[in-house]
């Protein structure tokens, strides 16, 4: 069956205009995403992936080139989005139901069933009990899981997330990766997910981009072809190692 194209970048580039001069973070970059697929982006600190995941959430405009989302020119914020920046951006001012519930606000959503679903992502995410605290009463692990409680509510079909787990311990953050997939195959959506981790994008995706360092290109694309579901025993296999060496490769990592 072929699937849809959920996200498609057709030669994108992206230029800051900083004090100093020009920034080319993306230059020329292609890529697409199938409806459903998760896909990772694995690349070096400042190749460009936070750009990028701007790019397809129309936050930042690219300077050439075009971003599709479902065939649609990217000109403007989308809705039916969920995202997870690397910081958690709260709102430091509501509670972290408030903050959960705040996409529903903003839309003009916000009822008893809403609420409910907001309880329930906090509670899918280990926030049981810390509702009604402020954002600068948690940890930076715990805010992080709020940003993610808060781009599931709306039901997103496309899920964009940004290292949203580089501030977990390890355990926690396989635990949360693990989650992750669960509601991925429950309510299916496209994700595309940057991460520093080799292990956590063989882990997690059907595919891996790997990025170049800054100006951000493909440096390669590789099928992870480990069934599902998966679960952290998956690590002990001959093939998860063989991919994790794929990448180190490509990230011209020395073993
Ligand atoms: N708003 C901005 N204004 C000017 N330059 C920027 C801006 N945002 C990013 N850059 C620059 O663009 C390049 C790519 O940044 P970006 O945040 O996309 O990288 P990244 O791959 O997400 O890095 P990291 O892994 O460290 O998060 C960097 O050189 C950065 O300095
Ligand atoms: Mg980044």
């Amino acid at each position: 069956m072929t699937r849809a194209v959920a996200v498609e970048l057709r030669g994108v580039s992206c230029e800051y205009r900083t004090r100093t001069g020009r920034v080319l973070a993306v230059e020329k970059l292609s890529m697409q995403a199938s409806d459903r697929e998760f896909v990772a982006l694995l690349g070096p600190s400042g190749c460009g992936k936070s750009t990028l995941l701007k790019m397809v959430a129309g936050l930042v405009p690219a300077t050439a080139g075009e971003v599709l989302v479902y065939g649609r020119p990217v000109v403007r914020p989308l809705e039916s989005l969920g995202m997870v920046f690397q910081s958690p951006v709260l709102l430091r001012w509501r509670t972290v139901i408030n903050n959960v519930l705040f996409p529903a606000e903003a839309t003009g959503r916000r009822d008893a069933a809403m609420r409910e679903r907001a309880m329930a992502l906090l509670r899918l995410v280990g926030l049981t009990g810390f509702e009604d605290k402020y954002p600068h009463e948690l940890s930076g692990g715990m805010a992080q899981r709020v940003s993610l409680a808060r781009a599931l509510l709306l039901e997103p079909t496309l899920l964009l997330m940004d290292e949203p787990f580089g501030a977990l311990d390890a355990l926690t953050r396989e635990e949360m990766g693990i989650e992750l997939l669960r509601i991925w195959q429950e309510q299916p959506k496209t994700i595309l997910f940057v991460t520093h981790s080799i292990s956590e994008s063989v882990l997690l995706a059907d595919r891996v981009i790997v990025m170049t360092p800054r100006p951000g290109r493909v440096a390669a694309e590789i099928t992870i072809d480990l069934p599902r579901p998966r679960s952290g025993r998956m690590r002990v296999l001959p093939r998860f190692g063989e991919l994790v060496s794929v990448l180190q490769d490509e990230m011209g990592i020395a073993t």
